[in-house]
């Protein structure tokens, strides 16, 4: 079976720990997208799995087997390198096919998948060129066929679309997801991208400087995000988080006593997160708008909301002059509570309807 789990691995290089006590799953057939802000340990933990480098500690097992100490090419798997990793010296299709003539896959097998893969990822044309020749986007594309066409039951890719145009990146997510669930492929993604993550992922580990965040399926960690950390980095525009501030009769908003206390009253060391698209224009507390910023299908507004400015993002266009008073509500199951300590949620937090 193509699963694989990670229990305790740690890398560090000198002094410097990177990877701390990781643990987690991939069922066989899973799509798991390992997401982070850059430098948290993503490639580094891709490139354990593989072989690619050494754990300072913990255990990888693939399909049950401890693997911890097998060369990358017992390991059963394929991997998309962020950095490309094509040989200079062949063209597209010998690049494409060089592992399979490791393998002494036959030539006509070979030359089938070549041709199907070229013209899934779109490189027909250009199998003749050498990878000098390509723009990144293109050679970011030989890689990836590189790797569908090894029909490994795993398949690691690390940014994999970074440098692909906003229309390509949105075919090639679609083509790689349907690919995946047709071949029934395990695969861990990585990404800094939250809009690659949501849309393609079965479960998201979200990673902070070397440790797991929050491990949750998309609409889990949109709907209830662990900590201010989680709700900042999924979502856009990200939650807002309100600083509450003590007032007589229960907490209040920082810098806008004059609205009054939040009803029921979180407690000061309370932050306040409201998402964007939750909040809701015409009635309830005052705000200023600050700027409006219009995307086509919607509008995000910037408004001051006592010492702090929120976003709202409202649908279609939205007209109003900096400077005009405009009036907030929420629903109360859209509030989300987080430590203003530790950043944690909190316990006593609405549940969502
Ligand atoms: N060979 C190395 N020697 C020393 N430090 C390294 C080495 N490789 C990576 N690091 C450090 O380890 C940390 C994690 O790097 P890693 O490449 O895993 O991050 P990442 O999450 O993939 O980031 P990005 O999104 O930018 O690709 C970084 O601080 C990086 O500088
Ligand atoms: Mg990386």
């Amino acid at each position: 079976m193509a699963d694989i789990r990670l229990e305790g691995i740690c890398k560090s290089w000198g002094d410097s720990r990177v990877v701390k006590d990781l643990h987690f799953s991939v069922k066989a057939g899973e799509f798991l997208v390992l997401l982070g802000p850059s430098g948290c340990g993503k490639s580094t933990t891709l490139r354990m799995i593989a072989g690619l480098e050494e754990v300072s500690a913990g255990r990888v097992f693939i399909g049950g087997t401890d693997v911890t100490g097998h060369a990358p090419s017992r390991r059963g798997l394929s991997m998309v390198f962020q950095s490309y990793a094509l040989f200079p010296h062949l063209n597209v299709a010998e690049n494409i096919v060089f592992g399979l003539k490791v393998r002494r896959l036959g030539r006509a097998e070979r030359d089938e998948r070549l041709k199907r893969v070229a013209a899934l990822v779109g490189l027909d044309g250009l199998l003749d060129r050498k990878p000098a020749q390509l723009s990144g986007g293109q050679r970011q594309r030989v890689a990836l066929a590189r790797s569908i066409a090894a029909e490994h039951p795993i398949c690691l890719m690390d940014e994999p679309l970074s440098n692909l145009d906003a229309k390509l990146r949105h075919d090639m997510r679609v083509e790689i997801r349907a690919l995946q669930q047709r071949l029934g492929m395990t695969v861990i993604y990585v990404t800094h991208d939250q809009v690659e993550a949501m849309s393609m992922a079965d479960r998201i580990v979200l990673m902070r400087d070397g440790r797991i965040e929050q491990e949750a399926t998309p609409e889990e960690i949109y709907a209830r995000p662990a900590s201010d950390f989680v709700a900042r980095f999924i979502g856009l525009p990200p939650m807002n988080l309100i600083r509450l501030a003590p007032g007589t009769d229960g907490a209040v908003i920082d810098g806008a006593p004059e609205i009054g206390a939040i009803h029921p009253s979180p407690g000061h060391d309370t932050l306040l997160g409201i998402r964007p698209e939750h909040i809701r224009l015409g009635q309830g507390i005052a705000a200023r708008v600050v700027a409006i910023d219009y995307h086509g299908a919607d509008t995000v507004i910037s408004a001051q909301l006592g010492a702090q400015v929120v976003q709202i993002r409202a649908p279609g266009r939205f007209h109003a002059q900096s400077g005009e008073e405009i009036r907030l509500s929420w629903p109360p199951e859209a509030a989300h509570l987080f430590d203003a300590g530790n950043g944690m949620r909190r316990a006593d937090n609405p549940r969502p309807t």
